[in-house]
């Protein structure tokens, strides 16, 4: 029996991504609130060590290994959620790469794309698939994704990452449109500069992320970054009937007082904030 107080009770989740990182303490999060969870990531091996360290906590949590930019692996992704669970209530498409860092101009043109196919297309196959699961279940449902550096502003020598990240938020807001007549929220997560296996990509990457970056990443390894957990959190409001309405919007974690915003939904939804849109001159 699932405790009706938890924030997700009995509510069925697939978490790509969730084997390490943010993932990880998302789907702990989801866990702690009474979700059943199916996780996906490529490593089996990465993946059956956090379900063996997760499945302590309570409800139900399984691993499917899965390569989001494979659409037979996505389709098979989401079969087994529903042959097992009965259900698709949540979906965190928290599976990403930074991909190759440096100049646009030098790095390897099948790295870029590869970033774009994991990042996107991965992030479009689970979202398309577990929308068709809802909207033939009838009960609504819940999308989180992930953006990153780049998604708002530019982000030199990570110019596949940046524009894979950027056409997520683009990617929700258009999809929030087109399923909310299902009851279907989808929203975005800024996480901040959290201390991952990104991060030590970055330090493997050294003069190639280019000095202003190197010298960030260093203060944030030094400083240990923003936990996991804020993202979690965020993603636990997002997932929970409290945000029920809010749709298409791209809120950080660290910056934004998302807390307040159960009480003025409709107003945050009839503005543009929390929206990737074009800085128009004051007089225009
Ligand atoms: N860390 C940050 O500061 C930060 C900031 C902004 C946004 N983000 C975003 O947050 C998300 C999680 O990042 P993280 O920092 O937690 O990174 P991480 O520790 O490297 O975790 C990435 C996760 O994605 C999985 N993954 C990668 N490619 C995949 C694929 N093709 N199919 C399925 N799973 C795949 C990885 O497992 P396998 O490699 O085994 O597949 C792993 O579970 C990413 O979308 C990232 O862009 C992170």
């Amino acid at each position: 029996m699932s405790n009706p107080e938890k924030l997700l009770a009995g509510k069925v989740s697939v978490i790509t991504g969730g084997s390490m990182g943010i993932g990880r303490a998302i789907a702990k999060a989801f866990l702690d609130e009474g979700s059943h969870c199916v996780l996906a990531a490529r490593s089996e091996q990465a993946l059956a060590a956090t379900v063996e360290e997760l499945a302590a906590i309570g409800p139900h949590v399984r691993p499917f290994p899965t390569d989001v930019a494979a659409e037979e692996a996505v389709r098979s992704l989401i079969d087994f959620t529903l042959e097992e669970f009965g259900a698709i209530d949540i979906l965190v498409n928290c599976a990403g790469i930074y991909g190759p860092i440096g100049l646009s101009t030098d790095v390897d043109i099948g790295e870029w794309w590869e970033t774009v196919e994991i990042n996107l297309r991965g992030t479009y196959l689970c979202t398309r698939l577990a929308v068709q699961a809802m909207i033939q279940q009838g009960t609504g449902g819940k999308i989180i994704n992930l953006a990153g550096g780049g998604a708002a502003s530019a982000f030199p020598r990570f110019s596949a990452y940046a524009v894979s990240k950027a056409a997520v938020v683009r990617l929700t807001e258009t999809l929030a449109e087109e399923t909310k007549e299902y009851g279907i929220d989808m929203n975005v997560i800024a996480p901040g500069g959290v201390n991952t296996r990104l991060l030590d990509q970055v330090m493997e990457a050294g003069e190639a992320a280019g000095k202003a970056h190197m010298e960030r990443s260093l203060r944030q390894k030094r400083e240990g970054g923003v936990p996991p957990e804020r993202a979690a959190e965020l993603a636990v409001f997002l997932a929970s009937s409290q945000s029920d309405g809010l749709s298409g919007k791209f809120l950080s974690a660290v910056w934004d007082d998302w807390r307040s915003l159960p009480g003025r939904i409709p107003e945050v939804m009839s503005s543009d904030v929390y929206t990737l849109r074009r800085v128009t001159p004051p007089e225009s």
